[in-house]
């Protein structure tokens, strides 16, 4: 081997590895992942009543269209912004608070609150499609879909 192939060599390995640390860096940031994250905290806490069906609160969160419709009380999410969200909101609020969400059962615990506002803060990503569907626990199939 001579030398500027060492040298291409070597470039190809600087750049495999910074790409790496990049990639570690982000994870370090730890963007928020709507299906495994945020989606089975809706499923398990809040989609029994926010649902077309029952629709409290005028809040359906089925899927990402309807969660973010408007209301006559306004938007419960406003992107990158989670003091402006009432779906943080109602999870911050004391308990007792007629507000606070969820009205019955205990409350979501603070890291899952906290998840929520990081979600909001990175601009609430919330795909389309049946990734981005919420159902009633027991009712996905094993598939996912
Ligand atoms: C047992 C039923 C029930 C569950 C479970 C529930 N909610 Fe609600 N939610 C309500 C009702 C009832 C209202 C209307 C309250 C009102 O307007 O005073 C409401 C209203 C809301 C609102 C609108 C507040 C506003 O200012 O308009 C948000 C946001 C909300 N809920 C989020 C959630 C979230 C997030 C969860 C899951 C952590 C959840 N809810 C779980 C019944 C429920």
């Amino acid at each position: 081997m001579n030398t500027s192939r060492l040298t291409r060599l070597f470039l190809m390995l600087a750049a495999g590895a910074a790409a790496l640390l990049a990639a570690c860096d982000k994870k370090a940031g730890k963007p928020v992942d709507f299906v495994t994250e945020v989606r089975p905290l809706l499923e398990a806490r809040c989609i029994e009543c926010h649902n077309a069906g029952l629709l409290l609160g005028e809040l359906n969160l089925e899927n990402r269209e309807l969660a973010f419709k408007q209301r006559a009380k306004g938007p419960v999410i406003t992107p990158g912004n989670p003091d402006k969200s009432p779906l943080f909101l109602v999870l911050s609020l004391p308990e007792g608070d007629k507000k606070a969400m969820p009205p019955t059962g205990h409350r979501i615990a603070a890291e899952e609150m906290a998840l929520i506002q990081r979600w909001i803060r990175q601009g609430a990503k919330w795909p389309t499609g049946p990734d981005g569907v919420v159902r009633a626990v027991g009712t996905r199939s094993p598939k996912g879909a």
